[in-house]
Order: structure tokens, then sequence, then C-alpha cells
């Protein structure tokens, strides 16, 4: 099954080359023979994932152990031959060496929103499982404050939809259902949820809100990264990639 890719426009397709620069720069620069490797989702981290992919069938990178944070993710190692484990697999359990994402907004402290593409619940595991973490985005991400623009993307138990989005409501974020295309109503996870995406009308302490929004009864996760700062490749529209260190 291969995606429609026939209605790319020329700044999307340069968009998509800025990506791709960053996704293999990352890995050439990080990814180590022996490792163990987590793979992000969306469309900037699947370039890191072919990347992996190319070094391996070439013989420059060997033993790794990948976990895959979606169906996309294992879809795109399945057709690499990228060898994949659970986090409870006596492979990865012990932990990640390191995990490298996409998402949506990076602050100046380097703190994020992820979750774009659905998958933060496990993006996070992966994220807050690892000792070395690294993002890549490109440059229209970088923002002044969290939570105004990019909603924050809650996943919530199908029960909880409407007292959560009251909650988020009272907490003064505007809320909507994430909607499914191409399948009529919401989106549905990958672990049977669904989606309050939730815009702020004023700049929130991601860090506190990270906390508190999982205190909503009924959320299970929400899109909020504060606790592992990343390493940040930004690819630049002038062509380069920027590397914003851990803080
Ligand atoms: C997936 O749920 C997300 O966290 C993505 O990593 C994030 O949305 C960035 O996606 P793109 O790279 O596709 O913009």
């Amino acid at each position: 099954m291969e995606q429609d890719s026939n209605r790319m426009t020329k700044d999307e397709g340069q968009l998509q080359q800025l990506k791709m620069s960053a996704g293999r720069a990352v890995v050439d620069d990080m990814v180590k023979c022996g490792m163990k490797l987590g793979l992000g989702t969306g469309s900037t981290a699947i370039h890191a994932v072919r990347r992996t992919g190319e070094l391996l069938a070439q013989g420059q990178l060997c033993d790794i152990s990948v976990f895959a944070t979606s169906f996309q993710t294992e879809i795109e190692c399945e057709k690499l031959d990228i060898p994949f484990y659970t986090l409870n697999s006596r492979e990865l359990s012990s932990g990640l060496d390191l995990t490298i994402d996409g998402a949506d907004e990076v602050d100046p402290q380097s703190r994020l929103i992820k979750g774009g593409g659905g998958a933060m619940l496990i993006e996070k595991l992966a994220a807050y499982a690892s000792v070395l973490y690294a993002i890549i985005v490109d440059e229209s991400k970088i923002v002044e404050n969290l939570g105004t623009g990019f909603p924050v993307p809650v996943e919530v138990v199908p029960e909880a939809r409407v007292q959560a989005a009251k909650a988020l409501d009272k907490m003064g974020a505007v809320v909507y259902l994430r909607e499914a295309l191409r399948k009529a109503g919401p989106v549905i996870t990958e672990h049977g949820n669904v989606i309050l995406d939730a815009r702020f009308g004023s700049p929130v302490d991601p860090a506190f809100m990270e906390t508190e929004l999982n205190r909503i009864p009924g959320v299970v996760e929400n899109g909020f990264f504060t606790r592992n700062p990343p390493v940040v490749y930004i690819a630049c529209s002038k062509g380069t990639v920027e590397i914003r260190k851990k803080p």
C-alpha cells in the first residue's frame, strides 16, 4: 500500500527536502551500533526511520533494537527490515539509549507539543524511557509559548469525552473533538480512545499543565513533553540544519 504523493506542491516538496536533511543528520550524528532506539511518528520522524534502514542495509549500522511508536512507524520498519520490539520485551525492557521524533511546537526551553499525528501516548513512553532524546523540526515550529498556537492534544477514553472537554474549558481552553479524514466521526487512536485538541487563550506553564491535564478523570495522556529536554535539529529554509543543544 502506497500513499498518494502526486499532489505535492513545490513548497511542500521543499519542506520535505528540509525535513529529510534534518532526519538524516540526526541519525548520522547520534545513532551508534548496539543502540536501543526509539523511532517516532510523523512526516519528519519518518526520514530518520528511513535513514536508519538505509544504514542498516549498507552494514554501516549493526545490532540496533528498535521501539516503533505507532503503526505508521512499525509498517515503515517492516518495509525496511528494521527489527523492532515492544517496550516490554527482553530486548528493550531496560530502557532506550536514544529516541528520535518530530514535534508540533518547540519553545525556548525545548519543551514540546506533540501529538498532531495522534501518537503522543506511545511517543511519551519512548521519550521518558530514553537516556538521550532528539527532536527534528522545521523552523516554523519554533515558538515563544506553547499552548496558544498549535492546540495541545489530549487523549481521553471515549466515555470521558464530554466531561473532560468541560474540564478543559474551565481551564481556559477552546476544545475540539478531533475528526477523522476519510472516515465519518472522530479519530479513534491506536488505543481505542478519542482526542480533544485544546487551544489555550493565553500562554500556559507547560510543565504544570503536563501534570494537571492528566489529573482530569478519563485523560490517558496529553501532548506536553517537558521532562526529558531534547537536542533539537532544526531544518532551516536557507537549507541548513541547526542543532540546539539539550538545555
Ligand atoms: C505524532 O503524533 C506527532 O507527535 C508528530 O511527531 C508530530 O505531530 C510532528 O509531526 P510532523 O513531523 O508530521 O509534523
